[in-house]
Order: structure tokens, then sequence, then C-alpha cells
């Protein structure tokens, strides 16, 4: 290839990262402060490969993770991340028990499988059928007809659920339990769509498909339109990240509990773990603002000895020295990142923090030695953030650009016109009242006089979490595509730097021209 590069001209500009880093050591830089250089290419965009090894068990097939923010991730935000590939960590802002079934939740889920379907009563009056539907805008019409008991009684199908019927009684209308199509729990195996979808191939004209437990329960239904879509995504690029038994991956953040006499209560992070990995957890995140510390460090340990084969993530550090630190406690992924959030004021409060670039660069060189991975946590607002974050680390780590999705956690609010969610930093005052003083070291005790270190404030609603990744990774796979990189590993290893004037970085966004359309 030696006539597609020019390696004279071009090697005192564009470095890699090596040289580049330590040659401006003298200044901390984060992602506007550097751009990547383009390389020749023979790879297209969309044939690039965006999978990532965080830990020996734990891939994830795009390198995007929601954060464990209060208003980011439960198990919907956690449910959708792993669909489309990626990884949610459940937030700790909640009693033990909850953020149990929260994992819970995200393990048992069946992408398809409608869980709790609308069900109604054989004494029911077809007027009553209607009357819900109107009261609740249903957009169908059939339904499974269940006893007190919760017993399977028949399927009261659409074709009769008619004003000229109002009068009669759902037991007169339905379709009888043994002319119903069903299927077992046991009987749906590993792969539950493949199986109901082989089932609606075998039936002809039948659409929905229902599932009962030994005892003749309900307990779930499966839609042809449903199986229909989620077969054609399975053709797309970029899988759901599944574990070995094929249910969807989920991550939960745990805090270095104290107990009241200040010291680290082992006892209870033990029992809350041991219940996390019962329920499936994939990787637990030792999530605190000052990853290289006493209490985060022995907590990693404990968890180390007592879970040998569980991932572990813990942070957040900004140093080689604290890279190295977690992983001699025994964590196998470490969050990169102090202050560079987009609801983050450590900097301001504490004066303390690094921009991220630099951070990467120190943390990515010791977790090489170390053989573990970093995550790019906090300050990603666009996909060019993330590809530059890539060339350093595993994944990345967003919060703020999840926030606004109809998954995130709350409601969404109207002001003037426009529709937005609460986004609130895990240091804010009132997300530490809430529970999670302790990643920020200070006592839950609200009345005690504490510095917050994040802001509240709100996102504009911003739809679905599919929509936002499809176009963060478009915009990844179009990175890698200019690098010549058909992988993350060759990304890393082929990305080279130039710092980028304040002139350079208005001429990076759109300028001089009147905008009609955002680029989103
Ligand atoms: P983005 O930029 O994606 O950042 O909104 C999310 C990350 O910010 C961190 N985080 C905080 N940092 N004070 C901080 O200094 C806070 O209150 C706070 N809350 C969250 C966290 O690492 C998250 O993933």
């Amino acid at each position: 290839m030696a006539a597609t590069r020019n390696p004279g001209f071009d090697d005192p500009f564009y470095q890699p990262a090596d040289q580049f880093f330590p040659a401006n050591n003298k200044l901390a830089l984060t992602f506007d402060d550097v751009t990547l250089a383009t390389l020749y290419s023979e790879i297209l965009p969309r044939d690039t490969q965006l999978d990532t090894q965080l830990a020996e068990n734990l891939r994830l097939n795009i390198p995007v993770i929601s954060s464990d923010m209060d208003t980011v991730t439960e198990s919907r935000m956690a449910i959708a991340m792993a669909a489309n590939g990626g990884l949610g960590l459940i937030h700790y802002n909640m009693p033990e028990r909850q953020q149990l079934s929260e994992v819970s939740r995200v393990k048992n889920h069946v992408h398809g499988l409608i869980q709790e379907p609308i069900q109604v009563a054989p004494d029911q009056l077809i007027g009553d059928v209607l009357a819900l539907i109107e009261q609740k805008k249903f957009g169908f019409s059939t339904f499974p007809v269940v006893d007190g008991k919760g017993k399977l009684v028949g399927l009261l199908s659409g074709h009769v659920v008619k004003p000229r019927y109002a009068k009669r009684k759902v037991a007169d209308a339905l379709t009888p339990r043994a002319q119903v199509h069903t299927i077992t729990q046991k009987e749906l195996g590993k792969d539950p769509i493949a199986r109901a979808d082989k089932f609606f191939n075998e039936h002809l004209g039948i659409h929905k498909l229902l599932v009962v437990d030994d005892k003749d329960n309900l307990r779930g239904l499966f839609t042809m339109s449903d199986i229909e879509r989620i077969t054609q995504e399975r053709s797309a690029q970029f899988k759901p990240a599944r574990d070995a038994r094929f249910h969807l991956i989920c991550g939960a953040a745990v805090s270095a509990t104290r107990n009241a006499f200040g010291e680290l209560d082992r006892e209870r992070i033990l029992n809350h773990v041991g219940g996390l990995v019962e329920r499936g957890v994939d990787v637990v995140a030792v999530s605190t603002a000052h990853g290289h510390s006493q209490g985060v460090g022995d907590t990693v340990r404990v968890l180390r000895d007592a879970f040998s084969k569980l991932p572990i993530i813990a942070g957040n550090v900004t140093s080689a020295a604290g890279v190295e630190y977690l992983a001699e406690c025994g964590a196998n992924i470490i969050k990169v990142g102090q202050g560079p959030g987009s609801i983050c004021t450590t900097r301001i409060v504490a004066g303390v923090g690094i921009p991220q670039m630099t951070a990467l660069y120190v943390g990515s060189r010791a977790a090489a030695k170390k053989k573990v991975s970093i995550l790019a946590d906090g300050g990603i607002v666009k996909s060019g953030d993330i590809v530059k974050a890539l060339t350093l680390s595993q994944a990345v780590i967003c919060g703020g650009i999840f926030a606004g999705c109809n998954e995130a956690p709350g409601e969404v609010i109207e002001i003037g016109g426009k529709l937005y969610k609460q986004y609130r930093g895990m240091g804010s005052f009132t997300a530490m009242k809430s529970g999670s003083a302790a990643r920020y070291g200070h006592s839950p005790n609200p009345t005690q006089k504490v510095a917050p270190e994040g802001v509240e404030a709100l996102k504009e609603a911003c739809g679905s979490v599919d929509r936002v990744l499809a176009q963060l990774i478009g915009g990844i796979q179009s990175g890698l595509g200019y690098l010549g990189a058909a992988n993350l590993a060759q990304l890393r290893d082929k990305a080279r730097y130039i710092r980028v004037s304040p002139a350079g970085m208005r001429e990076a966004a759109p300028h001089d021209v009147v905008e009609l359309k955002t680029g989103n």
C-alpha cells in the first residue's frame, strides 16, 4: 500500500496516540480539542463490525452502555440497550429489593412475548370489552379469556367484539379453550421467537399464540405481526446482546455501602450482589465518583473473592495509577471520567478532574498492561466523540444522550410547546437525598452540609432508544470507514490525532448558513 501513504509529509502532523499524547502532556485534552486524520480505506462503513469484548464472559455487539443514573437506566432502558446489542446499568438509587426486581425484569424479558396480555373475564359483556377498548384506546380487539384464578378458558376473537353483540356475555362468544392454540413455557425452549415463528408458519391463518404454564394459567401471548418484525430485525447487523441462555444481558450498579460505624458493610454488599447474581446479572459496577480509593478497592476485593467469575466494573478514575489499583483489586473493566458529564459540577465544586481524551490515554496504557478494559464515561454529546473515545477505550457510557428517550424513567414535561424529560446528576442534591450520597463519599443524612457535584436539568424528549442508537451507530461506522478500520481493534490501532484550534472547531460545525434542519 506504499502508494496510498506518504509518511514523509503526514507523519509529523498526524501522530499515533503514543506520540501525540506525550507530546501534548502539558495540556489536558478533551474530545473537541482533537480530530482524527483519515487513512486510505477499503472498508465501507456499513461493513464495519462494532462488537467489543469487555471481559472474558462479557461481550457487547455495540460498544455503548447507558449510565447507572436514576433518570437514565431502569429495566425499560436496560431492555432497549441490550436489544440493540449494548448494555444498561441499572442504577442503585432505589431499595435493594427493587433493584433485584428491575434486574429480573430484564433477564426474564422475552423480546416479542407480551408477558402480561390484556385479558377479559367470561362473565363480562361484549359491551364492557368495547368500552375498555374505547377507554384505553387499544388498537386490537382479540383478548384471552381467563377465569378468576388465572386459568385460560378461551379466546375472544375480534370478529365477535362488535356493537351488535354488546349485550352478549364473553362466555357465549369465546372460542373455547380446546380450540385455542397454546404452547407451554417449557416448549418455548432457548429461542422462543424461532419457536413462535415456526408455529405461525405451520398454522395457516392463525395470528395469535398463547403461552400457558403446566397448570394452564395464562403466561403470555405472541402475535404474528410482532414475530414478523423481530425476524426481520434478526437479519440486522447488530444483534441483541444475550447471555449463554439467550436472555438479554443486564448490569447493575452497587455502591461501597458503609455501616453505622463508617466501615464497609461487607455482609450487606455480599448479600445484595448474591441476590443480583441469583437473578442472572451479567456484570456489577462499583460506581463512585472516586474509584482510586480504599473503600472502592476493598469493595472490589470482597466481590472478587466471593464471585470469582463475575465481571466487575469499577470507577471512576482518571489516572494510570487508578486503573492499575482497581485492576489489582480484581476489577475487569474500569470506568474513566471525573467531571466530564453534562450534568457534572465536580471540576467546579472540587477543582478536580481531567478532560476525557488525556484521561483515556493514560488510563488505556495502564489498562493494556493490566489486561483490563476501560470505559469512557461522560461528556459524550455526538457520535464523533464516541469514535474519538473508542480509539482509546473498549466502550462508552452515556447518560445525557439517552435521558430524553421514551425508555428513560420519568414523565415527559411540556414547556412552551416543547417536550422534555428530567435529567439530574447522581451528585445533585435531590439525587443524593434519594440515596446516591455514598457515591460522593457523603453521609446519606440530608441534614448534613454537603456540596452537590451535579445539577438537575431537562433534556428535550428525543423518541426511542432504537432511533437514537441508529444515529450513533451510523456515525461510529462512518468514523471507522474514514480510518480504513474494519473493527474496533483496528480503529484503536490506526487512530492518528492532531490538535484543533478554536477556528478549526468553528469550521467543524455548520457555519455561515441558515440551518433549516439539524443533522438528526
Ligand atoms: P453525560 O455527559 O453522558 O455523563 O451526561 C454521564 C456520566 O456523568 C457522571 N455523573 C456525574 N458526575 N456529578 C458528576 O461529577 C454528578 O452529579 C454526576 N452524575 C453522573 C457519571 O459517570 C455518568 O455516567
